[in-house]
């Protein structure tokens, strides 16, 4: 058996945390405008497994990255014959989503696929603000065209849902990092300048000098980072199809007067991305650029997989990230958990009949909470008044032989008494206004 010291029995591995009730509203807030946006817009939901072979995201996101070099979770198979494979849990969505293209011939249904996904996700990384070992995201991937509308779409799906939010001091940052025909032309300038460079680079960079150049210009490092602030920009390099897709993007990013700044330095964490790379950040205080939402085109990562020749676009936008900052900012946000009536009953006779009224109002749409388990009216008017409700509904032993409750509209204070046949409709009516 492992040795458990008392600390691993009541709390959460580092980076791990549970999302309490009071947390909920703000994880519903933002799945609820996500989604609604993503489904207006044609995407259909696709729900992953957390666990997939290691060797996806080794290939797929690229062994040198940071996310599969440094930050994988790893689940060592258990050893039967059966299983040849080693397994990791889920850094991101990309490359589940191609495997899934491809495992369930998706080639075959009318292009592009248009799919997105919810949940949690794993990097090893150094928990601190905003950057937690496991994360929440939501993801969009649009698979099967290379139309610059494509990428389009997701920059303005991300920015009207960051909108809809109420967070709009963003910023959207895009690049591109060239196709499979230009990228050697990238490389070999990269590679001249950075090599240059070499002395003052940090161990990680000098062996990306040699593995992937494009890595070095998103180095967190201060120091590499200021050598990549004078890197020859990609830009100057990119064939003329990446340069007329750029220029395409960038034209309908001006119709849609979204504000964006042409980064020649961002090239993004992930080996899959070829042309358009985008992220959406917000600048806190301390001037500290925190990405919310970073995507791309992948227009090689499906072939590299095994599947047919298929471009494909998406992002994806940490949900904890996004919590945080509507805290600081103190948006409201609905409630989905809070009810608009509360059910009280006061003895025996009322306790068993109360459950007729609740399940029929609650059947009618009336979201209203009762506590069977409590007794006394002052208890129960507590929980009422704690969960603000706009109405309370109270049968005793005088309305069951009455057939009538009393509502009573906390807002305004006043109470009626209603025949219990009427009491939904009254409610309904009540709640329109
Ligand atoms: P990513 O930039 O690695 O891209 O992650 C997207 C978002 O997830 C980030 O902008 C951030 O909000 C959130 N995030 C990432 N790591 C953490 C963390 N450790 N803690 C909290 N939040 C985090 C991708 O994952 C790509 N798959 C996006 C994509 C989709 N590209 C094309 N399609």
């Amino acid at each position: 058996m492992a040795q458990n010291s008392k600390k691993s029995l009541m709390q959460a591995p580092k980076g791990f945390r549970d999302i309490l009730p009071s947390d909920q509203k703000y994880y519903e807030f933002i799945k609820q405008i996500a989604i609604k946006h993503l489904r207006f817009s044609g995407f259909k939901r696709i729900d992953l497994p957390i666990l997939e072979y290691a060797s996806l995201f080794e290939r797929g996101v690229g062994e040198e990255t940071d996310i599969v070099r440094k930050e994988m979770f790893l689940v060592p198979r258990k050893g039967n014959a059966e299983e040849k494979e080693d397994y990791a849990l889920r850094p991101e969505g990309t490359a589940g989503v191609a495997r899934a293209y491809i495992e369930h011939g998706m080639h075959t249904k009318p292009q592009p696929v248009m799919l997105y996904y919810v949940g949690p996700f794993f990097r090893y990384d150094q928990p601190q603000e905003g950057r937690y070992r496991e994360f929440w995201q939501i993801g969009a991937e649009i698979l099967g065209t290379q139309k610059p509308t494509a990428d389009i779409e997701l920059m303005r799906l991300a920015w009207n849902i960051f909108e809809d939010l109420g967070i709009t001091d963003l910023s959207l940052a895009i690049n591109s990092i060239g196709c499979d025909h230009c990228r050697g032309n990238i490389k070999k300038s990269l590679k001249e300048y950075f090599e240059s460079m070499r002395s003052k680079l940090c161990p990680d960079c000098i062996r990306r000098l040699d593995t992937n150049v494009f890595r070095i210009l998103d180095c967190k490092e201060p120091a590499c980072k200021e050598v990549a602030m004078d890197a020859p920009p990609i830009l100057d390099n990119l064939c003329v199809y990446c340069k007329t897709h750029l220029r395409k993007v960038l034209e309908m990013l001006d119709e849609l007067k979204i504000k964006y700044d042409l980064d020649p330095t961002l090239a993004r964490g992930l080996d899959y991305y070829t042309r358009t790379v985008f992220e959406i950040a917000q600048v806190d205080d301390r001037e500290r650029k925190l990405s919310l939402a970073g995507g791309g085109r992948y227009d090689m990562l499906v072939k590299k997989l095994g599947g047919r020749d298929v471009p494909a676009v998406g992002f994806a936008f940490g949900l904890d990230r996004i919590v945080d900052l509507l805290k600081k900012k103190e948006i409201e946000v609905p409630d989905y958990e809070k009810p608009t009536v509360f059910l009280i009953q006061l003895g025996e006779s009322a306790k068993k009949s109360c459950y007729q009224t609740l399940e029929k109002l609650q059947n009618e749409g009336i979201p209203t909470q009762a506590t069977p388990f409590r007794d006394s009216l002052k208890a129960q008017l507590r929980t009422a008044n704690r969960l603000k409700v706009r109405f309370t509904v109270i049968i005793g032993q005088k309305e069951i032989n009455d057939n009538t409750a009393i509502v009573r509209d906390m807002k305004e204070s006043v109470q009626e008494i209603i025949p219990k046949a009427e009491i939904v409709n009254f409610l309904k009516e009540k709640l329109k206004k």
